[in-house]
């Protein structure tokens, strides 16, 4: 007790404190996500995530040499295609915006890994996540068109493979698919415990992705449950769920202690679009240190267990470890 016992002597200098440090996120945990659209040339701001941007094919790659200078490791690919149709098939298409995008980073930067996300609300009319019949979407239809998803990217060279549609069955309908066509050896990071979050408003507008009628609460979780997360993820691991995925992550670093917790699977946090948009807009106005802030919240996503973060912020992150 006091006067034996005084914390403070561990916090007197930075060199003490950097050495009792217990967290420290690092270059391999970070995971940047993309996206891509058609044309050439073209590197369009969006709107709703300042400081985030709609790359064509080439103007990608040029952003992914950078990024994987800065030595990030692996980024995440999201499409927003010519068209949309009412099954979302340009999601399967050989020659689709992912697809393309994802050979032409593979070509120039081979050594960064490749992950891509498989779903369909970017491609369908509707803008929901599977097959719609009669205003309600379709659980056992939608897998195997996400089946052919996640096959066509692995064909274009994807290194791993993310389904976020939150579809009953979608791990284990991916993995006999990827398996019988020799794709043994793609992981599946599944987006396991994803919420019917309205922190994915900024990502809606920047993937055109927003439903069309409705919202997603019949697929995504409901905010409130947290025993419902260990079931969806026990679930995606025993169909052959490679990584774990809780999404969002700061409002949810609770589901991701349990995740870590509870089993024995690398897990990943995905540090969502609303999350990235009131950062800025705090730090636009002053009312925040934008630096710190960014600091802070990734350190709290790897303390609460999260092996693996996906964040808009892998950039500034990257700079701020390698300082
Ligand atoms: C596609 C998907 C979404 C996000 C990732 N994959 C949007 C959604 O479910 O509506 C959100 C990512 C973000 O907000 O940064 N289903």
């Amino acid at each position: 007790m006091f006067p034996v016992h005084r914390p403070r002597r561990l916090r007197e200098n930075p060199t003490l404190r950097e050495m009792v440090r217990e967290t420290r996120p690092s270059l391999q945990d970070l995971i940047y996500p993309l996206f891509v659209r058609p044309g050439r040339g073209i590197k369009e701001p969006i709107p709703s995530m300042p400081g985030q941007f709609r790359y064509s094919v080439d103007m990608l790659v040029k952003e992914v040499r950078e990024v994987h200078s800065l030595g990030i490791r692996a980024v995440l690919i999201f499409g927003i295609p010519e068209r949309k149709d009412e099954l979302g098939s340009e999601a399967w298409s050989p020659d689709g915006i992912v697809q393309r995008a994802v050979r032409a980073i593979k070509d120039e930067v081979p050594e960064l890994l490749v992950i891509t996300d498989v779903c369909l609300c970017e491609y369908t009319s509707h803008g929901h996540c599977g097959v719609v019949e009669g205003g309600r979407v379709l659980n056992d239809p939608t897998l195997e068109l996400l089946s052919k998803v996640a096959l066509s990217h692995a064909r274009s060279g994807a290194d791993m493979v993310a389904p976020s549609d939150m579809m009953d069955g979608r791990v284990k309908a991916i993995r006999e698919a990827l398996d019988r066509e020799g794709f043994q050896g793609v992981p599946i990071m599944a987006y396991s415990a994803k919420y019917a979050s309205a922190f994915y408003g900024p990502f809606r507008v920047a993937a055109e992705s927003a439903p069309k009628f409705g919202d997603r609460s019949s697929y995504q979780m409901d905010p409130p449950n947290a025993r419902e997360a260990l079931k969806e993820m026990a679930l995606d691991i025993e169909e052959g769920a490679d990584i774990v995925m809780v999404k969002p992550a700061l409002a949810y670093l609770d589901i991701i202690r349990l995740a870590r917790e509870n089993f024995h699977v690398p897990v990943a946090a995905y540090s969502v679009s609303g999350e990235y948009a009131m950062i800025k807009a705090a730090a636009k106005e002053g009312f925040i240190d934008e630096r710190r802030i960014v600091f802070e919240v990734i350190t709290a996503i790897k303390r609460a267990g999260a092996d693996l973060i996906i964040t808009y912020f892998a950039k500034e992150m990257a700079r701020e470890i390698g300082r």
